[in-house]
């Protein structure tokens, strides 16, 4: 296992600052963990869900119109699944992700809803679908899960709490696949 991008790492760019806090850090956060449990039961690879989780929403825009909040409009409008996936990709390029990760985590995000494809049914992958799973297990009516309140700091303490997790999921898969 070589470089890693860390999800403190992720968090700490100023894309993630700006993008993933205006579809609200407490959603991401809490969609990371989500992601993070089910892939571990499902043996999904744990690091590329928890970022595709954590980043899924980063694709969001024009949440208001003239000050409000125009639900239809928006719905009818969006694309913030295409767009996080071209946002998450390129940011996780350039902090020199695995390129195959990087693609991984970019069509996870692209197929995180399907609310803006024709017809009703996507056919996922594991990964795909653990995301998709995570981020509707944080889903509030309304959309309330968008505005729930995370400060810096827990952001910060949870991520990295999530990311030791990780590492040791990886750490017990590598030796289970080259034993000692
Ligand atoms: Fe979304
Ligand atoms: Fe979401």
């Amino acid at each position: 296992m070589g470089h890693r991008v860390t999800l403190p790492k992720l968090f700490e760019h100023p894309v993630t600052q700006k993008y993933v806090k205006r579809a609200g850090l407490a959603h991401a956060v809490a969609v990371a963990y989500h992601a993070f449990y089910l892939a571990k039961e499902r043996n999904v690879d744990v690091d590329t869900a928890a970022k595709a989780a954590f980043l899924h929403d980063s694709g969001h825009y024009m949440w208001y119109r003239n000050g409000e909040w125009d639900y239809e409009l928006y719905k009818a409008n969006d694309i913030h699944a295409i767009k996080g996936a071209e946002r998450a990709h390129k940011l996780l390029i350039r902090l020199g992700e695995d390129r195959q990760k990087a693609k991984e985590v970019a069509v996870a995000i692209l197929l995180h809803t399907d609310s803006y494809l024709p017809g009703q049914s996507v056919d996922r992958t594991p990964l795909q679908t653990v995301v998709a799973e995570a981020d509707e297990l944080d889903e509030e009516p309304g959309g309330a899960h968008h505005y729930r309140k995370m400060s810096d700091e827990q952001a910060k303490k949870k991520l990295k709490e999530l990311d030791l997790r990780i590492t040791e999921v990886l750490k017990a898969q590598d030796e289970a696949i080259y034993p000692k």
